[in-house]
């Protein structure tokens, strides 16, 4: 089964909390967090305190990805604020396995993303140590983009890997996903559907999910 991970960069930042509890009534499986620090990429947008501040609206888990530099000095307040899934950019630090060690110690599932320009080969010493691995389609920093298709191969890639090693970590994309590019993903292999504008923009969101979810391999 398909998950879908609605992302609150779309959201009515106004009316935030309630945003985030109609994505339960929906059925949206998890919230998807968009962490941004204006340095590793061009916009900024929620710290931990907005994220501390909607955890009580929603019983769904946060899965929360870190567009940001250095991401170990964030990961403990993160964590603390009631993150899930903890994504790192295999871009953004020097010590990779030393951050993806810093989220399990404080007990959250790690998570790995790459750039639509980063080639596969860099994430691949850290599967066996990851619980998802988010292939970016877009550039991270804007929602409504359009899907890059150089995501597909590593998706491939990934899936023949994790089944490899008998891995049952989540394999997740994010950017320009809506019914027609999320299909594509669900072919080369992805468990989870990050989506933003294509979601938040649809009259009927449920009915939409549903849809996504309808189609199987
Ligand atoms: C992009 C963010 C995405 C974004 C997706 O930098 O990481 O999660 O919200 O938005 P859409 O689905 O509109 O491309
Ligand atoms: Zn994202």
């Amino acid at each position: 089964m398909i998950k879908i991970a609605p992302s609150i960069l779309s959201a009515d930042f106004s009316r935030l909390g309630e945003e985030v509890g109609r994505l339960e009534t929906e059925g949206a499986d998890w919230v998807h967090v968009d962490v941004m620090d204006g340095v590793f990429v061009p916009n900024i947008t929620i710290g931990p305190a907005v994220v501390k501040a909607i955890r009580p609206c929603t019983s769904l888990p946060f899965d929360v990805h870190l567009m940001i530099t250095s991401p170990e000095r964030y990961i403990e307040q993160f964590a603390d604020a009631g993150a899930d899934y903890i994504t790192v950019h295999v871009e953004a630090t020097e010590d990779v396995k030393g951050a993806i060690d810093r989220i399990h110690s404080l007990g959250k599932k790690a998570g790995l993303s790459l750039n639509p320009e980063t080639p596969f080969t860099a994430v691949e010493p850290y599967l066996e140590h990851i619980d998802l691995l988010l292939v970016m389609t877009v550039r991270p920093g804007f929602g409504g983009q359009s899907f890059m298709p150089v995501g597909l191969p590593k998706i491939a890639a990934a899936r023949e890997r994790f089944d490899a090693i008998g891995s049952s970590a989540e394999l997740a994309v994010d950017g320009g996903i809506n019914r027609d590019t999320g299909r594509e993903c669900i072919d080369a292999g992805v468990s989870v559907l990050a989506a933003g504008s294509a979601l938040f923009k649809s009259p009927d969101m449920r009915a939409e999910m549903e849809l996504w979810r309808a189609y199987k391999r």
